[in-house]
């Protein structure tokens, strides 16, 4: 089955393989901020979309080790090789499998959904976001963390399409959930958090 929809960017093997050893290089800031803000929540299950090759996840699992961590991406190279390395840590570690925005294989709900610098490579984001907010359980977040498009400048504009701007959030509002926009620096953190229940938490460096 292909996960991916007409117009989306595909992570074959070599682009995976390139993506990864270039964002260890370049991206450690951005995931430990995810991370970071993730570990706020204290969430018991973590669901990432667009995982990639699981760089968060196989953090958080040792930083949240009483939580199940699930990570979902279309390309099956990223998931080939984020199952390599959960496999080093012997049943302990996040369940990896094929996935979408659109797609989600897991028959349960989730505390916290995240996703990193994945939904600006997403179509059918309409869609996508009523059907991820059905997979959280009450008082469930799901966060976006991207580049922010307004804090570009110099040569970091040549990379505009890899980002978001919080005017790209203006009109999607969701009933019984409160929308929030944070930026930090480069980057921008777009929360939806169901209000059934709100779930003791502490500040982060976002807030
Ligand atoms: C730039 S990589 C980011 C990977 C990882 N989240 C990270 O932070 O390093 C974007 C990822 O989003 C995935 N992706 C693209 N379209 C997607 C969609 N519609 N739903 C979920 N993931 C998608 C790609 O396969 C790719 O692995």
């Amino acid at each position: 089955m292909d996960y991916y929809k007409a117009g989306e960017e595909r992570f074959g093997k070599i682009t995976s393989r390139i993506y990864s050893v270039s964002a260890k290089l370049f991206l450690r800031k951005i995931y430990s901020y995810v991370i970071e803000d993730v570990i706020t929540h204290r969430p018991s299950s973590v669901l990432d979309i667009g995982c990639g090759e699981g760089y968060i996840l196989l953090n958080l699992a040792n930083r949240l080790p009483k939580a199940k961590l699930y990570g979902i991406d279309p390309s099956i190279y990223m998931i080939k090789s984020a199952r390599k390395e959960t496999a080093k840590l012997h049943g302990f570690g996040p369940i990896f499998e094929q996935g979408s925005s659109r797609d989600i294989p897991f028959k349960r709900h989730f505390d916290f959904i995240s996703s990193s610098m994945s939904f600006h490579h997403w179509k059918d984001r309409d869609k996508s976001i009523p059907y991820i907010l059905r997979h959280l359980n009450p008082g469930g977040i799901f966060s976006i963390y991207e580049y922010n498009r307004d804090a570009m400048t110099g040569l970091f504009r040549l990379m505009s399409q890899h980002s978001v701007a919080s005017s790209d959030f203006m009109n999607i509002n969701h009933r019984g959930f409160c929308k929030t926009i944070k930026t930090s620096g480069k980057f921008i953190k777009i929360s939806f958090v169901d209000e059934k229940k709100d779930r003791q938490r502490v500040p982060s460096k976002f807030d």
